[in-house]
C-alpha cells in the first residue's frame, strides 16, 4: 500500500496481500554474564560515574567474554524464543540476523546460526542496517509471511560491539554493549501482531557513524590496524540531533499507517542509545515517559539488540501485556531509522516441562553431530571425486588470465 508521503510501506491494520498476519509468537535474549561498570570504565579513560548518567543514563554494559560471539549469542537468544513459541527448528524457513558485528564478512552469521538450531536447510541471511537492523528485519521477515510466501520466521538482532570498540575513545566507548534478542514470527489468520512498518534511510549521513576500515574501499592493512579505523567512529552530536528529529516523526507515521491513534497506544519500545534521545522524542509525542521501556541503564546501546531485549525484559515483568498496542522504533547507522507498530497478541505458554527441555537441548546436540558429519562427508565426497565434476565429466580447465575478455 502506499503509506503517508506518498511512499510505499507494509502497513495496514488488515491482513497482509496474501490474506494473513505475522504474529510474535516467541522472543528470548541473551546478554554476556561480564558486567561492564562506569566506576570501571572510569579506570580505563578519563571519565566519570556521573558524566555517563547525567548525559547518557548508563550505568553499566554487559561484554562479551573469549567464548561469547555474536553467533553464540544469537544461538542462545533464538533457542529461548523458539522454546517460548512452541516452535521446532524444522518449521523455520527463514533467519535473519540483524548485526553491524558479524562473526566474518561471509559465511553469513545466520548461516552460522541455521547450522547451529538444526534448521534443515531453511533461508538464512544477515541484514545490516546498524542499530535499525531489527526493525528492518521485522518489516521484512512480517511482510514475506504476510504475503503468504513463508510461514515462520526468525529475526534476531545480535552484536559483539565492544569488538569494534575504540577503548581510547571516551566519547564512543562508554555508549556500547554486547547481547542478542530473538523474534518467532508465524502466520495466523487471527487480527494481530505486526500491523505496520516503516523503513528509512540517509546516506548522505553515513560518515557520522561508521566503521571506516575492513570492507572493500579500505580493506584491512597494517595501517589501518595502526590507526586505529577498524573501530566506530561517531559524531556523538550531530547523531544525537538526528535521532531527536526522526523518533517522534517515525512513531507518528507507523502509527497512523496501522490505523491507531497516539492515545491507543499502550508501551513504547525505543532504541535504547541515550536516554536524553528518548525523553526527547517523549516530550516530540507529548507521551508521559512511563509509557516507555527504558533498560538502556543496565545494557547501553547494544545496537539491533537493544529494542528485543528490551521487549523480553518488559513481557517477563508484565510491563507488555496480551492485546497491547506496541511501537518499536529505532535509529542508527547509515543513517538509518524505522518503527513497527504491533499488537502483542499471544500470551506467553506455558513453561516447558523438564522432559520437554532435555528434549530439545538434544535436538541441539543432534545439531552439531550432524553439521560434523556433513563436513566430514563433503571431505570424503572431495576425495573421492578429486577433480571430478559430481556429473562424472572433468572439470572445465581454469581460464588464463586475460583469456575470453574483450
Ligand atoms: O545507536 C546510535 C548510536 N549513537 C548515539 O545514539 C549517540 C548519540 N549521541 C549521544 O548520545 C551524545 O552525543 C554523547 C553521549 C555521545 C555525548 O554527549 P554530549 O552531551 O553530546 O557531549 P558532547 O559530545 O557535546 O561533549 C561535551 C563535553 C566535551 O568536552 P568539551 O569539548 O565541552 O570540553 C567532551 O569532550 O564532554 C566531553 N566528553 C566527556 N567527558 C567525560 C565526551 N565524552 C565524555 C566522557 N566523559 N565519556
Amino acid at each position: 500500500m502506499a503509506g503517508v508521503n506518498g511512499r510505499s510501506s507494509n502497513g495496514a491494520n488488515g491482513p497482509g496481500p496474501g490474506g494473513h498476519y505475522a504474529h510474535i509468537v516467541g522472543w528470548g535474549m541473551a546478554v554476556p554474564d561480564r558486567v561492564l561498570s562506569n566506576a570501571e570504565l572510569s579506570r580505563i579513560v578519563d571519565t566519570t560515574d556521573e558524566w555517563i548518567v547525567s548525559r547518557t543514563g548508563i550505568r553499566e554494559r554487559r561484554i562479551a567474554g573469549p567464548k561469547d560471539t555474536t553467533a553464540s549469542l544469537a544461538i542462545r537468544a533464538a533457542q529461548q524464543a523458539l522454546e517460548v513459541a512452541g516452535v521446532s527448528p524444522a518449521e523455520l524457513d527463514l533467519i535473519i540476523v540483524a548485526t553491524s558485528t558479524p562473526e566474518h564478512v561471509f559465511p553469513a552469521t545466520a548461516c552460522l546460526v541455521q547450522d547451529a538450531l538444526g534448521a534443515p536447510e531453511c533461508g538464512a541471511f544477515d541484514l545490516s542496517a546498524a542499530c535499525s537492523g531489527f526493525i528492518y528485519g521485522l518489516g521484512m521477515g512480517s511482510q514475506a509471511i504476510r504475503s503468504g510466501s513463508l510461514e515462520t520466521v526468525l529475526v534476531i538482532g545480535s552484536e559483539t560491539l565492544s569488538r569494534i570498540v575504540n577503548w581510547k575513545d571516551r566519547g564512543t566507548c562508554i555508549l556500547f554493549g554486547d547481547g542478542a534478542g530473538a523474534f518467532v514470527l508465524q502466520r495466523r489468520d487471527t487480527p494481530g501482531g505486526v500491523l505496520a512498518s516503516l523503513m528509512r534511510s540517509d546516506g548522505s549521513g553515513g560518515n557520522l557513524l561508521a566503521v571506516p576500515a575492513g570492507g572493500s574501499r579500505m580493506p584491512a592493512s597494517f595501517d589501518t590496524v595502526r590507526d586505529g579505523l577498524h573501530a566506530i567512529e561517531m559524531n556523538g552530536r550531530e547523531v544525537f540531533r538526528f535521532a531527536t528529529r526522526v523518533m517522534a516523526s517515525a512513531c507518528r507515521e507507523v502509527a497512523q499507517q496501522a490505523g491507531l491513534s497516539m492515545d491507543e497506544i499502550d508501551m513504547i519500545v525505543p532504541h535504547q542509545a541515550n536516554l536524553r534521545i528518548i525523553e526527547a522524542a517523549a516530550r516530540g509525542l507529548g507521551l508521559p515517559h512511563d509509557k516507555f521501556i527504558i533498560n538502556l541503564d543496565r545494557y547501553g546501546n547494544t545496537s539491533t539488540a537493544s529494542i528485543p531485549i528490551a521487549v523480553c525484559e518488559a513481557v517477563a515483568d508484565g510491563r507488555i501485556r496480551p492485546n497491547d498496542n506496541l511501537l518499536l522504533v529505532g535509529f542508527g547507522g547509515g543513517l538509518t531509522w524505522g518503527a513497527t507498530a504491533i499488537q502483542w497478541a499471544v500470551e506467553a505458554p506455558p513453561e516447558l516441562s523438564t522432559w520437554e527441555h532435555l528434549r530439545r537441548q538434544s535436538v541441539y546436540q543432534f545439531a552439531k553431530v550432524r553439521s560434523v558429519m556433513r563436513r566430514g562427508l563433503r571431505q570424503l565426497e572431495g576425495v573421492i571425486w578429486g577433480a571430478q565434476t559430481p556429473e562424472g565429466g572433468k572439470e572445465p580447465p581454469h581460464r588464463k588470465e586475460g583469456e575470453g575478455k574483450g
